[in-house]
């Protein structure tokens, strides 16, 4: 039995058959509308969510499953002091695979050494979310048409974004992908990525507060919100949460072929303005996130 805690749990080869399995499923959905008939989902959610969560149940449905689950701390026995260990042992006894998002970061990777099915990760506190990071992949090769000779620039929350930690860790196993780090000085890519991914694997990186000087050499630009549940200091979120907003006039000086990615949910950081705009990706970046969903839970179920 094998969980998906970090996306590194899986390998490159790993990726491009999942990436593969959820194109066909785009292609052929029919084809996979019985898969998973008499299988149960359970999706535990202690902390709030609406595209993971509800991604991973409709692409349960459409496998011809069935989901239980919770989606809030406050209406399982966590409230009454129950563990996560106990919690996933309880629930192991009711389904066949548990997509679990938790504010701790590591509870994903606790639960899934005493569960008897699989556990996916799906977000843990400012750590990673490797589900987001397979959508986000899936994004980019269909929106580019490869996953390798890219310029991303990441901007934003990159010290609590944990898509961006994820995404990075992934690319980082790909050929000549350009990393520039766009974020105020007190919103850096932490040290532990920097140093441990980016420095030690010698790729190549650049870190500016400039968006507007970085905007017009990438191919890609992922935009990230200032994650306001992980501050300890509201003062400080209100003076950091509108560093960046995206208008249609600062894109005038990018890439006719760039693709914007955001994982949502947006605040103010992509003006409305730009949604009709062709180069943004982020509402395909949704509808993504079902389909390699599904391609996830037959691959973790064994199924074919
Ligand atoms: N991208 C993402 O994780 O969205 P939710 O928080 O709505 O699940």
């Amino acid at each position: 039995m094998k969980s998906l805690i970090d996306i590194l749990d899986l390998t490159t080869a790993e990726i491009d058959e999942l990436i593969s399995k959820a194109n066909d499923i785009i292609d052929h959905p029919d084809r996979y509308a019985e898969k998973c008939r008499g299988k149960k989902l359970a999706t535990l959610f202690f902390e709030p969510s609406t595209r993971t969560r509800l991604s991973f149940e409709a692409a349960m449905y459409e496998l011809g499953g069935h989901v239980i689950g919770f989606s809030e701390a406050s209406s399982s026995s966590t409230s009454k002091g129950e563990s996560v260990q106990d919690t996933v042992r309880a629930v192991s006894c009711y389904a066949d695979i548990i997509a679990m998002r938790h504010p701790k970061e590591g509870a994903p990777k606790v639960a899934s050494m005493k569960a008897s099915v699989p556990i996916i990760n799906a977000g843990d506190g400012g750590h990673n979310h490797p589900t987001q990071t397979l959508t986000d992949l899936l994004t980019i090769q269909r929106e580019k048409g490869r996953l390798n000779d890219l310029r991303i620039g990441f901007c934003g929350d990159l010290q609590f974004g944990r898509t961006v930690h994820s995404l990075i860790s992934a690319l980082s196993r790909y050929h000549n992908i350009h990393f520039t780090l766009i974020s105020p000085a007190e919103l850096k890519l932490p040290d532990y990525i920097k140093v441990d991914v980016l420095q030690k694997k010698k790729l190549d990186f650049e870190e500016t507060a400039k968006l507007d000087q970085a905007l017009p050499n990438l191919d890609i630009l992922y935009m990230t919100r200032v994650q306001k549940e992980r501050f300890f200091n509201e003062a400080d979120y209100i003076r950091l949460k509108d560093s960046y907003i995206l208008t249609p006039e600062k894109l005038k000086n990018a890439k006719s072929d760039l693709c914007i990615m955001h994982p949502l949910p947006r605040v103010n950081e992509i003006s409305c303005a730009v949604d009709d705009d062709p180069r943004a990706c982020y509402f395909h970046q949704v509808l993504n996130g079902k389909f390699i969903r599904m391609a996830l839970i037959l691959k973790l179920l064994e199924i074919d």
